[in-house]
C-alpha cells in the first residue's frame, strides 16, 4: 500500500478508456472536478460495508440493479423514480417471503462508461470511434458525436448530483414507507399477473401493520418502517474522473472514492497489474470484482489479496457471471479455493451477462428463462459448497420495454421491436424484474435455513 497515491494508476497499463485529442481541456475539467462537493460521505461507505458484512455472515441479501448505462437523454423524474420503485418492491417480496434484510443498491447515479470489445465501428464502410457511455461520447453515429468530450465529465458529475439528491429524497422523504406499499406498482405491472401476486402480498402487508397498531405498536413512531438505506454503484471504468472524485478522509486517515458507495471492476479490467485495480486497491468504498467463467481460483485469490489484504468483512463484493450454461461446472472450484482460504466475501449473482444473445431479428435479448437458470444454478453450487449466496446483480429498468424475451408475459422475438430502448444491454422490464424476485425468494429462503 506504501506506493499507492490517486493517481498511482497512472503507471501501469490502462485497457478501456478513450484517447482525448485535447489534453489541455482533459486537465481543465479533471481540475474543476477536484474542487467539487463530494458525491457520498465516508460514514455511508462505512454503513454500507457494515450491511455487506451481514451479508458476508448469511444475516442479509444484497440487491443490486439498474440500467446498463445510463443516459444524458433519458434523465428527469420519472426513469429515477420507476426504477428506485421497482427495487423497492423487489426488496419487499425478498424481505417477506424469505424473511431476509435486504442491501438495497442501485447501478445508478454515475453508471455512465461502457468497455466495449472493438475501438471502432464501421457501417456501411465508415470506421468511428466506439460508443463508450455518455460519459465519454455520444452515440449517435457521427464523427463529431463520437469523438471523446472531457466536458462530459461534468456533465456526468451533475447528473449524478441530481439523480442522488432525487434518490435521498425518494429513501428518506416518505416515498419508500412501507404504509404506502401500495402505491409502488407501476399501471402496466398492476395487470400483469406478478402485478396481482404484489398486490397480495401488499395487503397482507397492509393487515399486518393495522394488526400491530391495534396491538398498541407505535407506527408512526417506528423510523424503520417509514425509510430506506439506499446506496449506489457504477463500474469504476473512468480513472481520471474517479481520481478527480477521490477524497481524503480525516477520520479514518484514508481516501476513498466519493463519486458512488460501490465501485465495481469489470471483467475485461480486472487484470492484477493494470491501472484499474491499482486504482480500487488503494480506496475505503465497498469494491465488487465481476468473475467470468474464465477466471481460476489462483486469479481471483490474487485479486482477493490486492484489494483486500486486510481481509476486512464487507470490503469485497464477487459478482459472478458466469452464463447459466456454465454455473454448475465453473462456479463450486472458485468457492471451494475462496473457502479454503478462510475467506468470506459477499458472493454475488450477476445472470445477466453470460446470457445474452442475438435474436433472429438482429435485436441483443436475454432469455427470462436461462437468467433464473444461472440464479439457481447460483444457490446450488453454494449449497453444494456450504457457502453463502448472498447477492443479486441484474440490470432493470421500470419502464415497460420489451428487450429481454420470455418470463411471465411470455415476450416473444417479434415483439422485441416494439419498445426497445437500451443504448446498450437489455434490460429485464418492471413486471419481469418482480417475477424474478418471486422466483427468487423461495430459494433463498431455504438457503437461509
Ligand atoms: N427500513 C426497512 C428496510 O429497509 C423496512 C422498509 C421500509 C422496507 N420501507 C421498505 C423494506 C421498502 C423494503 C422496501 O428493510
Ligand atoms: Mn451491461
Amino acid at each position: 500500500m506504501d506506493t499507492w497515491t490517486p493517481s498511482s494508476w497512472r503507471e501501469r497499463p490502462v485497457l478501456q478508456m478513450p484517447v482525448y485529442p485535447d489534453a489541455t481541456a482533459l486537465a481543465s475539467a479533471e481540475q474543476r472536478l477536484g474542487a467539487l462537493p463530494p458525491l457520498i460521505f465516508p460514514g455511508e461507505i462505512s454503513q454500507l460495508r457494515e450491511r455487506l458484512a451481514a451479508v458476508s455472515r448469511g444475516e442479509a441479501f444484497l440487491l443490486q440493479g439498474g440500467d446498463c448505462a445510463e443516459s444524458f437523454d433519458e434523465f428527469g423524474q420519472e426513469p429515477v423514480e420507476s426504477t428506485f420503485r421497482v427495487i423497492l418492491q423487489m426488496a419487499v417480496v425478498l424481505t417477506y417471503a424469505a424473511a431476509c434484510p435486504v442491501v438495497k443498491v442501485g447501478r445508478i447515479a454515475g453508471q455512465f462508461a461502457k468497455p466495449r470489445s472493438s475501438d471502432t465501428e464501421t457501417v456501411n464502410g465508415v470506421s468511428l470511434p466506439s460508443y463508450r457511455g455518455d460519459i465519454i461520447n455520444g452515440s449517435d453515429f457521427s464523427a463529431s458525436a463520437r469523438q471523446p468530450d472531457p466536458a462530459r465529465l461534468l456533465q456526468a458529475y451533475s447528473h449524478s448530483a441530481a439523480t442522488l439528491n432525487l434518490l435521498r429524497a425518494l429513501a428518506q422523504g416518505g416515498f419508500a414507507d412501507l404504509r404506502e406499499v401500495h402505491r409502488w406498482t407501476a399501471d402496466f405491472v398492476r395487470s400483469s399477473p406478478q402485478g396481482a401476486r404484489f398486490e397480495e402480498l401488499a395487503d397482507r402487508i397492509t393487515q399486518s401493520l393495522a394488526f400491530m397498531e391495534a396491538c398498541g405498536f407505535d407506527a408512526a413512531r417506528a423510523p424503520q418502517l417509514h425509510a430506506v438505506e439506499f446506496y449506489t454503484s457504477h463500474e469504476a471504468l473512468h480513472l481520471q474522473y474517479e481520481q478527480a472524485l477521490a477524497r481524503y478522509d480525516e477520520r479514518q486517515q484514508r481516501w476513498y472514492a466519493a463519486s458512488a458507495h460501490l465501485l465495481w471492476l469489470g471483467e475485461r479490467t480486472r487484470n492484477v497489474d493494470g491501472a484499474h485495480v491499482e486504482f480500487l486497491r488503494g480506496i475505503g468504498n465497498a469494491v465488487g470484482v465481476k468473475i467470468g467463467p474464465a477466471a481460476s481460483a489462483d486469479d481471483v485469490l490474487r485479486l482477493m489479496d490486492l484489494l483486500d489484504p486486510g481481509q476486512q468483512p464487507g470490503r469485497l463484493v464477487l459478482i459472478t457471471r458466469m452464463g447459466s450454461d456454465k454455473v454448475a461446472d465453473r462456479l463450486p472450484p472458485l468457492l471451494r479455493a475462496v473457502r479454503r482460504e478462510g475467506r468470506t466475501p459477499v458472493w454475488c449473482c450477476d445472470p445477466m451477462h453470460g446470457n445474452t444473445v442475438t435474436a433472429s431479428n438482429g435485436y441483443k435479448t436475454r432469455d427470462f428463462e436461462r437468467i433464473l437458470q444461472e440464479m439457481n444454478g447460483f444457490f446450488a453450487a453454494h449449497a453444494q459448497e456450504g457457502t453463502y449466496p448472498g447477492g443479486l446483480h441484474f440490470e432493470m429498468t421500470g419502464q415497460d420495454v420489451t428487450e429481454c424475451r420470455g418470463g411471465a408475459q411470455a415476450l416473444t422475438d417479434e415483439r422485441l421491436e416494439e419498445r426497445y430502448r437500451s443504448a446498450c444491454d437489455p434490460r429485464l422490464n418492471g413486471s419481469q424484474s418482480l417475477e424474478l424476485a418471486f422466483r427468487i425468494a423461495d430459494v433463498l429462503k431455504s438457503a437461509r435455513r
